[in-house]
Order: structure tokens, then C-alpha cells, then sequence
């Protein structure tokens, strides 16, 4: 991709799962990266898995505190930011009727709290430097609902106009998109998906396979890139065309 060389990159939840792959992926594009992450063990796994890491940053999303002082760190390691992928995100099954106050709390402030609150501190330092681009972590089940996961659902939708929003105010200087990704194969899900349930999901999909987080990793490094630079305020499906169709498209 043209224009990744030596950008500075922070990526949010990249100890792990999509974010891992995508800091492997900026490093291949000669980019300068580091992670933010919640756990400590998965940040040291990185660093040993992918050495030219230029920092991990342990901190909670979702702590407006612990945010701001991890972004004192970031300056002190980076001396600003041209690149935030903010994909930091949990999730919990669980029927409506049973989401606790708590747990309601728990997932917003992780996935749509956290969002707001890096993006806040990244887009100033952005803002009084050169520019930049925020790519915000959204997911297919911000545009459909989905069974169970009634406050991750809320909080996707929440990233979309969210990310809309701040397009408008940052622009010109920064491009604001959301990525919305479909299944996708992380090693947690991979141990946990029985052939069965691999196989019904599978049959949901017009390409009959579940995403890679590579695939993702892909989609980020085209959006930061020059490539997409008269792109901004959208968001972008990957799901194998899983959400394409309604109802009355199923066989
Ligand atoms: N895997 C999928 O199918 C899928 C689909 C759509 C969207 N997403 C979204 O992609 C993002 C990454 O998902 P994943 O599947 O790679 O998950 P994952 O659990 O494999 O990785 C998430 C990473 O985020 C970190 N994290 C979680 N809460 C944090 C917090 N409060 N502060 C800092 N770090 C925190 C975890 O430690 C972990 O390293 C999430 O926002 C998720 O909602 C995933």
C-alpha cells in the first residue's frame, strides 16, 4: 500500500485476535507500530511473536485515566500519531431479558466508550501534527440485529455514528471510517466453534467461509493508506456476504 512506510501506528486490543494480524500486516508495510492492550501475558506474547514492535502500552479502554496515561507513554514513545486502529472490543452472550445493568455497562463502556475515549486522545495529537487517519472497530451486528448480543449490537451501532460524526468534525485534517466485519476466524473462536457450528455458520455465507483476520488486517492497511485517500465517514462490510440479503433471499 502506498504511504504506510514508517507511519506511526497505535493499535487497540493488538495483542491479540484481528489486532495482532493487523499489526503484523502495518509491519509489513514498513510501518512504525505499537499496541494497546489490557493484557499484560498477550502483550508480552506479541512482542516475542512480532519483535519489531515498537512499544506495547497496558491500559483499559474503557478508564479514561488509564487512556490518558497510556497516550503520555504513547508520546513518549512516538512523539504523535498518524494512525489509530481502534479495535479494542469484548463480547457476552447473552438473551435481553438477562443483561444485568452491569454487564450492559461493561460491554458499551469497553466497545463504544472505548472507542470515544482513544479516538478523543488520538485525533488531538493528529489534529496538532501532520493528520491522520482513525479507523473505529464497528461489526455486521451495528446494521442487523443479531440474537444475544443485544448490548455489543447497541454499542457496533453506536461506533458507526459515532465514526460518521467525527468524520464531519476532523476533516479535512483526519479521515474517520468504521470497519464492519463479519465472522471472523480468531484463535479464541477457532477453539471454541465446534466442525458442526463452523459448518452452520459457514452455510449462512454467500462465499461459505468464515473471515480471516487477515482479511481484516487487509482492509485496514488499504483504508490508512494513500489508496483510500478521498475516503472518509464510511463504513465498510467484510463479511463474505453474509448480510447481504434479507428474508426472502434465503433458499
Ligand atoms: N472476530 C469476529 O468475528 C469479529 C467480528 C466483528 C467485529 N469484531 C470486533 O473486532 C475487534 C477485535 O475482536 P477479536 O475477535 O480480534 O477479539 P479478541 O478477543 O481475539 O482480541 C481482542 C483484544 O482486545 C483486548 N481488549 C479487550 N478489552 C480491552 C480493553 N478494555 N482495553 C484494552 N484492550 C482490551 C484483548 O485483551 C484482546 O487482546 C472487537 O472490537 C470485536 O468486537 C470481531
Amino acid at each position: 500500500m502506498r504511504g504506510l512506510l514508517d507511519k506511526r501506528v497505535l493499535i487497540t486490543g493488538g495483542a491479540g485476535g484481528i489486532g495482532l494480524a493487523t499489526a503484523k500486516r502495518f509491519l509489513e508495510e514498513g510501518s512504525r507500530v505499537a499496541i494497546l492492550d489490557r493484557d499484560a501475558a498477550a502483550c508480552r506474547s506479541a512482542q516475542q511473536q512480532l519483535p519489531g514492535l515498537q512499544g506495547t502500552i497496558l491500559a483499559d479502554v474503557s478508564d479514561d485515566k488509564a487512556v490518558a496515561r497510556a497516550f503520555q507513554e504513547l508520546d513518549g514513545l512516538f512523539g504523535g500519531l498518524d494512525v489509530l486502529i481502534n479495535n479494542a472490543g469484548i463480547s457476552i452472550r447473552q438473551p435481553f431479558l438477562s443483561i444485568t445493568p452491569e454487564q450492559w455497562r461493561t460491554v458499551t463502556g469497553v466497545n463504544l466508550d472505548g472507542v470515544f475515549l482513544v479516538a478523543q486522545q488520538a485525533a488531538r495529537r493528529m489534529l496538532a501534527g501532520n493528520g491522520g487517519v482513525i479507523l473505529n472497530m464497528g461489526s455486521t451486528n451495528g446494521l442487523v440485529g443479531y440474537h444475544y448480543y443485544a448490548d455489543y449490537n447497541a454499542g457496533k451501532a453506536g461506533v458507526i455514528e459515532l465514526s460518521r460524526s467525527m468524520a464531519l468534525e476532523l476533516g479535512p485534517t483526519i479521515r474517520v471510517n468504521a470497519v464492519c466485519p463479519g465472522f471472523i476466524m480468531t484463535p479464541m473462536q477457532e477453539a471454541e466453534y465446534t466442525p458442526e457450528m463452523r459448518r452452520s455458520f459457514e452455510n449462512k455465507i454467500p462465499l461459505r467461509k468464515l473471515g480471516k483476520p487477515e482479511d481484516v488486517a487487509a482492509l485496514f492497511a488499504f483504508l490508512a493508506s494513500d489508496e483510500a485517500a478521498f475516503i472518509s465517514g464510511q463504513y465498510f462490510v467484510i463479511d463474505g456476504g453474509e448480510i447481504a440479503g434479507g428474508l426472502a433471499s434465503q433458499a
